[in-house]
């Protein structure tokens, strides 16, 4: 398979799922969706990786993104480690997990880097919207834990900047000032942005978060 990139669109795919039998494109409907792919069962990273995502329901949930989670192991096994996570992390696992046994669903999102290791899948993520494409990828070795607060923060990035014409500069969090985009000339941003902006240089314009009263 080729490569996938931003703006591609995610591969649909039919998938055995700790919650039954999901279509992935109809599971996603009409929300924003993350999937994110581990190097096996019952391993410590994961466990915790999957306790935290699973805390992280309601904040999900208040942005309308779904998450689903992969692995190349069997259902039977997913179910026993979804037993240990709800004991050792204190939660109650709340979105499907993959059984992705003959790995092919590994294998369309090029999950399985056998440089790396010829078996395991790495640590993807890919941040899918509304329209099915990919949004952001982003690949983490078996032994790094990935950031999930970070993985929220990119999502309210990237819903603010879908529906207005600004970036988001390093660091951003939610109600931070953001940055007009440059092929705005003044004219247009004292029109678009009402709440007015800073002009540190002409390329690089503050201006309050847009979306917030
Ligand atoms: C883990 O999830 O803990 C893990 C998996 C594969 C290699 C290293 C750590």
């Amino acid at each position: 398979m080729s490569t996938l990139r931003l703006g591609d669109e995610a591969p649909n795919f039919n998938a055995q799922t700790t919650e039954g039998e999901i279509n992935f494109h109809q599971y996603l409907g009409d929300s924003w969706g993350v999937l994110f792919s581990h190097p096996a069962d019952y391993t410590p990273v994961c466990t915790t990786e999957l306790g935290a995502t699973a805390k992280l329901k309601a904040e999900f949930d208040q942005r309308n993104v779904k998450v689903m989670a992969l692995s190349v192991d069997p259902l039977k096994d997913h179910h026993g480690w979804i037993d240990d996570i709800n004991e050792t992390q204190h939660t109650d696992v709340n979105f499907p997990i993959i059984a992705d046994e003959d790995r092919k669903i590994a294998e369309l999102y090029d999950m399985i880097h056998p440089n790396a290791d010829e078996k395991a899948t790495v640590r993807s993520v890919f941040i899918v919207g509304p329209d099915k494409k990919i949004k952001l990828t982003l690949t983490y070795p078996a032994s790094t834990g990935r950031n999930f607060n970070e993985i929220l923060r990119v999502i309210d990035s990237l819903q603010l900047t879908a529906y207005n014409r600004v970036a988001t500069p390093v660091n951003w969090q939610q109600g931070d000032d953001c940055v007009i985009l440059p092929s705005i000339t003044n004219e247009v941003a004292d029109q678009e942005f009402p709440k007015g902006y800073t002009e540190v240089k002409p390329y690089l314009r503050l201006t309050p978060q847009p979306n917030l009263d």
